[in-house]
């Protein structure tokens, strides 16, 4: 069976509440009767619920950028999957690369060079798995940085990120999760892998879906690209068997663009 296309925007920290319906209505409108395309926004924390309620019985689903492996209690800043689900979501992103601190770090007089954030691969994994006992499905991202990929280590990176990533899902699961490629080098500088090489990765991706979880998983599984996606380069990437969607940031903040991308997805 042919596998559906998955266009998600990630809309980082951008957007109020108010802007952030705004955009949600005319993105609901540009794209309205589209169903060979799955489509999903991940707005701020505090824009979900009123976002959730404009795409509400509509074609567009609703993502969160992250999550945490508890239900409640004295975890300060965190937000549950069951938190999530009640505002509307559907989908959680774990391991942003942004939230693994693989993308920005801080000069600290003190302590030295910090990660922003502190995710890793294990606790992607455990974010992942508790989203799915939680009703949500997750958007895996994994990627390489420049100097890894400089240094030929692309392929050693992905796959030790994978193997403990997706570490320990049942078949079931494994086949309803989406897995975003996403090189970080290729992240907010509009420089986008090119086609061929994101399709090999991301065919990598499958293979090694395919050695954990079986050939009938890999076939079914949906491996997004990710990084300075734009309405100009969408079609092309989309146009490569292991592509089956993308997770945009930038460019999802634009209604007509964000439309233009998901309809190339077509
Ligand atoms: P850009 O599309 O802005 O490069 O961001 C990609 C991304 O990180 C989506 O999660």
């Amino acid at each position: 069976m042919p596998r559906k296309p998955f266009i998600a925007g990630n809309w980082k920290m951008n957007k109020t509440i108010a802007e952030g319906v705004a955009l949600a209505n005319e993105l609901k409108g540009l794209v309205a009767g589209i169903d060979d395309v799955d489509i999903a926004v991940c707005p701020t924390f505090v824009a979900l619920a009123k976002v959730g309620e404009v795409i509400e019985h509509s074609n567009i689903m609703l993502g969160g950028q992250n999550t945490f492996w508890k239900e409640s209690g004295a975890w300060t800043s965190q937000i549950s999957p069951q938190m999530l689900a009640d505002a509307g979501c559907s989908w959680v992103i774990v391991g942003h690369s942004e939230t693994r601190g693989r993308f920005g770090t801080v000069d600290d007089e003190l302590e030295g060079v910090l990660s922003y954030f502190g995710d890793n691969d294990t606790t992607v994994n455990m974010k992942a798995k508790y989203a799915f006992a939680s009703g949500l499905l997750p958007i895996i991202a994994c990627g390489e940085l420049l100097s890894e990929r400089e240094a030929g280590k692309t392929d050693e990176i992905i796959a030790a990120q994978m193997n403990v990533c997706l570490d320990g899902f049942t078949k079931e699961q494994a086949m309803k999760m989406v897995i975003a490629y996403e090189p970080v080098w290729a992240i907010g500088t509009g420089q986008v892998c090119d086609s061929d090489e994101a399709d090999r990765v991301c065919g990598l991706i499958r293979g090694i879906v395919k050695e954990m979880y079986g050939e009938d998983v890999a076939e079914a599984v949906r491996i997004q690209y990710g990084g300075s996606v734009n309405d100009k380069n969408a079609a092309e990437l989309l146009s490569k068997p292991n592509i089956d969607g993308a997770l945009v940031g930038g460019a999802a903040l634009k209604a007509d663009a964000f439309a233009t991308i998901i309809k190339s997805a077509k």
